[in-house]
């Protein structure tokens, strides 16, 4: 067992968020204790992204500075897991030779072993003097192709399944609200798309674990599972192929893009299971899940058969993220996103059509190469088209090893860009606030997350009772925030001390995603209905949000 203290930060996206919630959990059992304050760890870790340059700028600076403090004198563990190490491992190891280890987000159940490495290393006089090479090596820098392997192994399988099976760990990763992922990796090759070689081949794991992972969870008090994958609605399982020892079924590798047009999968014969079966299994067997959420669609072949499901169970989550990425199909086409805009126009009509209430989010890119005024104009017109209720909008970035940084040239001038993220915001805006004002009048149920911001202050441990304790919030800035295990304690009902409590203002989502406030009720401590679901009648909207008030027969957490 380690006593060592851990300072782990995460970048990027609810995957990178997953990864470091598993790291913890794996972390911790092992002894591993975990602070917020990097100056008082004996290992920092920074958990990285590669999506988009500004990522990858903000966790280089990090690593910059603690590089320096070790320069200083200082012998603490720098780590960097996850997109940048499996991307630019070598490079880095170059400019910070500070840098004791790396571990890609393929491999992170490798994580110990190297922790282990490091001290080992420290201790051996021969370590002192190794090439570059040598060091990328002890670092734990692997390549693609042993990921692609690794994949297959089903190590990671047990990281994933690790907290849900370990009851040592349900203390610390529990709260209401949980990701499980169901594919690894992405083979779409999207242009201007890092994901490919950062994560690697799309891997599916097998419906019985997914389910089972579930079910674990819910009976440790989680009621929203978000299913994670880069292109969920790809999510196809084919039984009787992957098998291990003794018939068990293991994570396989995803169809081909064209399997999903053509309809001819690999093993016609063969009994799979869809995105449409899982999410019905899932809700279906494990009703402890009170909310069924899902990110990030692919607009292409997402089926009736999925939007059905969504229709027809209380449980899951009338809301989609599906990126269009652009309006102009010339841009689609360079992007080598797959489908037409026509083709995305018609699937949002089938969501609407089919989905009552069907919340539609995305995420745009502006100023890719040769994108034409022409161009951005179609995707101005697709927001206002469109009724979003909100979009991620992106400037392009050229990422290394991607299609559009050797084949096109980054040709938008900055202040282009820029100016179009600002027409596109500002449109956004507007359609955002008329679809958050369709809700006003109407009773919704909102899953309470926090005391917000507003009132942080006044009420004592509020940023620790707030969304999921023990597990890791982030900052606009990318900093973790970890709540203090203490936070459930003291929540409910008559045991509560009693107060002369102000009403305070709580915040949470609908299950459209839509972020939604209200007040707590005068008397009751606020804080115990973070994570219960509760029935809000809308009085007011805005660009952001939506503003209620409770109805009668609050629930309060058990
Ligand atoms: N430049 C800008 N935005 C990008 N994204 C992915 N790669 C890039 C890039 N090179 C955006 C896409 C994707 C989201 C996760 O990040 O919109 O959907
Ligand atoms: Fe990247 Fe495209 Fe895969 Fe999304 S679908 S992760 S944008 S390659």
């Amino acid at each position: 067992m380690s006593n060592r203290t851990v300072y782990l930060e995460t970048f990027g996206c609810q995957m990178n968020e997953l990864d470091s919630e598993l790291v913890q959990g794996q972390l911790e059992a092992l002894g591993y204790r975990f602070t917020e304050d990097d100056a008082r760890a004996d290992i920092v870790l920074y958990n990285t992204c590669s999506v988009r340059e500004q990522a990858e700028n903000k966790a280089m600076s990090r690593v910059g500075v603690i590089s320096q403090r070790k320069r200083e004198g200082s012998a603490v563990i720098l780590g960097v897991l996850g997109c940048m190490a499996e991307r630019d491992g070598r490079d880095m190891i170059r400019r910070h030779p500070q840098i004791d280890l790396m571990c890609g987000p393929s491999e992170l159940d490798r994580l110990p072993m190297l922790l282990d490495n490091v001290s080992r290393a420290r201790l051996s006089e021969h370590a002192q003097r190794l090439s570059l090479d040598e060091r990328v090596a002890l670092a734990g820098k692997r390549s693609r192709r042993s990921k692609a392997l690794a994949a297959a192994e089903d190590s990671l399988e047990i990281l994933d399944l690790s907290r849900a099976f370990n009851p040592d760990l349900d203390a610390k990763s529990g709260g209401r609200s949980a990701y499980v992922r169901i594919t690894r990796g992405c083979n779409k090759f999207c242009t201007y798309c890092v994901v490919p070689n950062t994560r690697g081949a799309e891997v599916h794991r097998p419906p019985d674990e997914i389910v089972e992972e579930c079910r674990q969870l819910a009976e440790r008090g989680v009621i929203e599972v978000t299913l994670l994958g880069q292109t969920v609605n790809h999510y196809r399982y084919t039984h009787g192929t992957a098998l291990a020892e003794g018939g068990r079924e293991v994570a396989q590798v995803g169809p081909s893009l064209n399997a999903f047009r053509t309809g001819r999968f690999e093993n016609p014969n063969g009994r799979a299971t869809t995105f449409a079966d899982l999410l019905q299994r899932i809700h279906d067997e494990v009703p402890g899940i009170q909310r069924l959420r899902f990110v990030t669609s692919y607009p292409r072949d997402f089926g009736d058969d999925i939007l059905e499901v969504i229709a027809g169970s209380p449980r899951i989550c009338p809301y989609l993220h599906v990126p269009a990425q652009s309006g102009s199909n010339r841009m689609l086409k360079l992007m080598n996103r797959g489908y037409t805009i026509e083709e995305y126009y018609e699937f949002i009509d089938r969501a609407v059509r089919l989905v009552p209430d069907v919340s539609i989010a995305g995420d745009i890119i502006v100023g890719f190469p040769g994108e034409s005024d022409n161009d951005f104009a179609a995707t101005v017109e697709l927001l206002r088209s469109v009724p979003f209720k909100n979009n991620f909008i992106f400037k392009y970035s050229p990422r290394p090893d991607t299609a559009a940084i050797t084949r096109f040239e980054d040709d938008v001038p900055d202040e282009v860009k820029r100016e179009r993220n600002n027409i596109l915001l500002a449109v956004q805006a507007e359609v955002s606030e008329a679809v958050h004002a369709r809700w006003v009048g109407r009773k919704v149920d909102v899953l309470v997350e926090q005391v917000s911001k507003r009132d942080q202050h006044r009420v004592p441990n509020a940023a620790a009772a707030s969304p999921h304790p023990g597990s890791v919030a982030l900052t606009t800035e990318g900093r973790a925030l970890r709540a203090p295990e203490s936070a459930t304690k003291e929540l409910s009902g008559d045991a509560s001390p009693s107060f002369a409590m102000p009403s305070i203002q709580l915040s949470g989502r609908t299950a459209g995603d839509l972020i939604t406030f209200f007040d707590s009720p005068a008397g009751i401590d606020p804080t115990s209905l973070i994570g219960t679901i509760q029935k809000v009648r809308i009085h007011e909207s805005g660009v952001l949000s939506l503003n209620g008030s409770l109805t009668r027969g609050h629930e309060r957490r058990s």
